[in-house]
């Protein structure tokens, strides 16, 4: 169903979310009729430009990444007629966020628009993040009707520590309710990230072996191949940890360990979650250091490419010990997860793009062909694709057709590809269509943010004092000492592919 008549108002609008992934959604929203002519978009930014100029900006950005999507597959070029439906709802206002001109007039076009539905979402610098959500605090426009909703988006990233995302967390919660707060973490608006639950809570199956008597350990990886492109300064301050692991990597670490909410709502879905990430034993510094591994990578060759490294990249220090790969071994301490490791890793410029949960289970109780000679049995595995060409396959082991008895391992799987028609989608359709139609659920509370957090940080502390940031050549998948973290308890990471 059509989401409600709202304006949703884009704070910082001439940044690169808005134009590359925010306008992309909203025109799939509208090609799939689940936003409507009601829906006002308004830019806010301290740029001058004309509402025509800046429809024409977004509108060539959409066309170019349309025409180049369809160079390269079979998708379609930019529909002229629905993007004019999208971009008459369009319009800008020129200000400046620290002045009470730029909300004085958010609050006129609220007033013009015929309902007193407003989203005000935060795409900008995080510096803003509190200025902007004070500021709409105090001129009143956080302030909710009878009937109407007022709704604020946060982007990434919510914090850099957890002091950080604390007093943000209280900043906010000063002017507003948490009902009204709508913190994004992207990942959850991909497919397969939901489809994790309805896998695991809709077949009987998966919950009957879903523990630590038959789970031997878990492995995340979130592999790109991108470096660290034009945003030097902001990684450098950042790296892979707080980039990647309080909100991608332990969402995903959330659905494949929290306990079956009891409704799929948002209270409660979200309320399994800070109970799973809470559980993240912290380490002691000592095991802090040990359980984890910082990597940059050096010049390579990525698909072919030859790649500078980290230190050679724009607005990088040359001496820079900023990580642009890290790998953790993290214990879940509850019932359910009690002594299985759940090692993460994310890097850039590694071989190849591949996001993936995947779930090794302990090995047959005993070797059952050992009078043929096959003394060891191969575990099974699921692994949970998250990105590129998604699906669910789990790896058994089958008789390789023959007079002897020789074993090899087979998948049993589905692809998103060969199953459902996908339509394009950029992941922020959801996202931005649960926002206005109030659902929380797929948006992270401020207890989910701060135990991310409160798990990062004994990493963030042990590392604070220095410690070896391990080179990798790009198109590497990490340092050799990420092998060794598991190599050490006798595994081995999944092999990407
Ligand atoms: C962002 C990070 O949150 O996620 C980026 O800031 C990273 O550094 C990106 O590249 C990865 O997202 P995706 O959807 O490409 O896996």
């Amino acid at each position: 169903t059509k989401a409600p008549a709202a304006t949703l108002f884009l704070f910082g609008a001439h940044g690169d979310l808005v134009q590359r992934l925010l306008t992309p959604a909203l025109y799939n929203l509208t090609r799939d009729g689940l936003v409507g002519a009601d829906l006002k978009i308004v830019g806010v930014d301290h740029n001058s430009v004309t509402d025509d100029a800046f429809r024409d900006k977004l509108a060539n950005f959409v066309r170019a990444q349309a025409a180049k999507k369809a160079a390269k597959s079979d998708s379609q070029p930019l529909d002229e007629a629905l993007w004019q439906k999208l971009a008459k709802r369009i319009s800008y206002i020129e200000g400046d966020f620290l002045e009470d001109a730029t909300y004085e007039a958010v609050a006129e076009r609220i007033r013009e628009s015929g309902t007193g539905n407003a989203v005000f979402y935060l795409a900008t610098s995080p510096r803003f993040f509190s200025v902007v959500v004070e500021r709409l605090g105090k001129s009143g426009l956080l302030k909710e009707n009878e009937g109407s909703f007022r709704r604020v988006v946060i982007e990434k990233p919510f914090g850099h520590d957890l002091a950080s995302a604390r007093e943000l967390n209280a900043q906010i919660l000063a002017v507003m309710d948490e009902r009204q707060i709508f913190r994004i973490d992207h990942y959850l608006g991909k497919e397969t990230v939901q489809n994790i639950l309805v896998s695991r809570f809709s077949n009987a199956l998966f919950e009957s072996f879903w523990n630590n008597h038959y789970i031997d350990h878990v492995q995340i990886t979130a592999a790109e191949t991108v470096g660290v492109e034009d945003r030097g300064s902001f990684y450098e301050t950042t790296g892979a940890l707080r980039d990647m692991v309080p909100n991608h990597l332990f969402q995903l670490l959330a659905m494949v360990a929290m306990e079956p909410p009891a409704a799929f709502g948002a209270d409660a879905v979200r309320g399994e979650k800070a109970k799973v990430i809470g559980a993240i034993r912290p380490p002691t510094p000592a095991q802090a250091r040990a359980n984890s591994v910082r990597g940059q990578y050096r010049a390579g060759t990525v698909n072919g490419e030859k790649v500078p490294g980290y230190k050679s990249e724009p607005r990088v220090a040359r001496s820079s010990t900023t990580e642009t790969y890290v790998a953790l071994k993290v214990m879940v301490d509850n019932w359910r997860w009690a002594g299985v490791p759940f090692y993460l890793r994310t890097g850039k410029r590694m071989s190849v793009r591949d996001t993936e949960i995947v779930i090794y289970f302990k090995p047959a109780p005993y070797a059952q062909f050992r009078n043929l000679g096959i003394d060891r049995m191969m575990p099974n595995y699921l692994v949970i694709q998250i990105q590129p060409d998604e699906g669910m396959w789990l790896a058994i082991q089958a008789k390789r057709p023959g007079p002897t008895v020789e074993m090899e391992t087979v998948q049993l799987g589905f692809s998103y590809a060969d199953v459902f028609e996908m339509q394009p989608s950029t992941g922020y359709e959801t996202l931005i269509y649960d926002c206005l139609i109030g659902d929380q659920t797929l948006f992270q509370r401020a207890d989910n943010i701060e135990n991310g957090w409160a798990a990062v940080q004994p990493f963030l502390d042990a590392w604070a004092g220095g410690g070896t940031v391990e080179p990798y050549a790009a198109g590497k998948d990490g340092p050799t000492a990420a092998d060794d973290l598991l190599g050490r308890d006798g595994r081995s990471w999944h092999s990407l592919a």
